[in-house]
Formats: C-alpha cells, sequence, structure tokens
C-alpha cells in the first residue's frame, strides 16, 4: 500500500496528540509531534536565558540544538543534543512561553523544513498548526479538529488532575483563550483550517470515533 502523509492540525488542547498517535499505530506510521520541537526550543530558551522574542538569538540557539522524537514501545520520547527533555518540555513555563517563539518567520522557516525532511518519504502523521496550510500543502488526507473551549479545559484539567497535578480549570480556560489567540492571529503560518482540510469538532465525540473518522478519510483516498 502506498505510504500517505496525514497532516491534523487545530487549535490547543483538541485531541491532536492523542488521536494522531492513535491513527499512527493503526497504520503501522511514524507519528511527528511538531508542538515537541517549538517546544524543545522554548526550553532551551528559557533555560540558557535568550529571550522568547529575539528571533535572531532564538535561530541561533536553534541552530546548534539536534531536536529528535524517538518512539520507544509506543511511547515518542523527545530528545535534544542527548538529554531527555519529555517531561521538561510540558512544564506550564513552557507552555506559556512556546506561543512566542513559535511567532518567528526565521524559526518557522528552519523548523518546517526540518519537519519536511522528516515527512519526505511518507508514512506519518504529523500534528501541529500549520501542517496543511504549509509544512505539507501536498498531504493526502488533512484533518483540522478542533473542540469547544470548555471541553478543550475540561480535558486538560481532568488529565492532570489523572496526573496527581493540581489543576484549575478557569486557569486553563485562560491559557488556552490566550495560546489560541496568539496561535491564531500571528503574521506568519497563523493557525487556520487549510482549504482542502476536512473539519471535525470533537467536542461531543470519542476518542475512538475521531480515530474512526480519520481511518475512514485515509481508507477513502486508498
Ligand atoms: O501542539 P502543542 O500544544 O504542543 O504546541 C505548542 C505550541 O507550538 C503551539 O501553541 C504553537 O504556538 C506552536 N506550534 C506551531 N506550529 C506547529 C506546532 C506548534 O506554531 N506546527
Amino acid at each position: 500500500k502506498k505510504q500517505i502523509n496525514i497532516a491534523i492540525d487545530g487549535p490547543a488542547g483538541a485531541g491532536k496528540s492523542t488521536v494522531a498517535k492513535l491513527v499512527a499505530e493503526k497504520l503501522s506510521y511514524i507519528y511527528i509531534d511538531t508542538g515537541a520541537m517549538y517546544r524543545s526550543l522554548t526550553y532551551k530558551a528559557i533555560s540558557n536565558g535568550v529571550d522568547v522574542n529575539d528571533g535572531k538569538a532564538l535561530l541561533n540557539l536553534l541552530n546548534g540544538l539536534e531536536i529528535n522524537l524517538i518512539n520507544k514501545n509506543g511511547k515518542q520520547l523527545i530528545v535534544v543534543n542527548d538529554a531527555d527533555v519529555t517531561e521538561e518540555i510540558r512544564t506550564p513555563a513552557v507552555t506559556n512561553q512556546v506561543s512566542y517563539v513559535a511567532k518567528h518567520s526565521e524559526i518557522r522557516r528552519e523548523m518546517v523544513k526540518r519537519q519536511q525532511q522528516l515527512a519526505n518519504i511518507g508514512g506519518t502523521v504529523m500534528d501541529g498548526r500549520d501542517i496543511g496550510t504549509h509544512v505539507l500543502p501536498d498531504a493526502e488526507v488533512k484533518v483540522f479538529l478542533t473542540a469547544s473551549v470548555d471541553e478543550r479545559a475540561r480535558r486538560r484539567h481532568e488529565e492532570q488532575l489523572a496526573k496527581g497535578q493540581q489543576s484549575n480549570l478557569e486557569i486553563l480556560k485562560e491559557e488556552i483563550r490566550r495560546r489560541d489567540k496568539i496561535d491564531s492571529e500571528r503574521e506568519v503560518a497563523p493557525l487556520v483550517k487549510a482549504e482542502d482540510a476536512v473539519e471535525i469538532n470533537s467536542t461531543a465525540m470519542k476518542i475512538t470515533e475521531v480515530v474512526e473518522a480519520i481511518l475512514s478519510l485515509v481508507n477513502e483516498r486508498e
């Protein structure tokens, strides 16, 4: 069977990574989490005291970073210059700064180049904000996955409580709204549905239903 590329875009907390991982598993494809790449750079910028508003300094930092997404026993590890940063890139500090890092055109240009290289052999499920519009404009299947802000915040809240972390639903809603706003209003490659993407609103759907919907889009193409 021909190995295609599947692009999944959408706002924060819509369930992209959960769904993308399951779709990749079903098809024996590779899952590529592009948000983790922006998060890795943000984490390094914070640790090295690099200003997230300084695009040139960030690019300089990024040029010295090898970011590897490694699939190990069904888990995805993020390794930057040989250090495992899987946990570190999910902290609130990184989450709240990453959208500033992702605004810079020079950073996006380099990230897009790296992402295109990862997908050039096909057989990938890539999730992010600009995959269907900029990274893989020729992806055979494009999905724009959304859900209401309340539902997305509720899911994050449950996730954090399940991990035994502190969580405040109202603060989560605020943070999600703020990140959506920066991602949707930025000048370079803003979060927007590609014209040829299929929108799936997952507010009232189960994860398995979303996965099935995407798999049937894949089947229609084959
Ligand atoms: O997907 P995740 O929430 O981990 O993405 C973190 C941030 O990285 C997003 O809020 C966005 O600012 C940025 N991002 C992006 N383009 C992508 C993936 C992520 O700008 N393709």
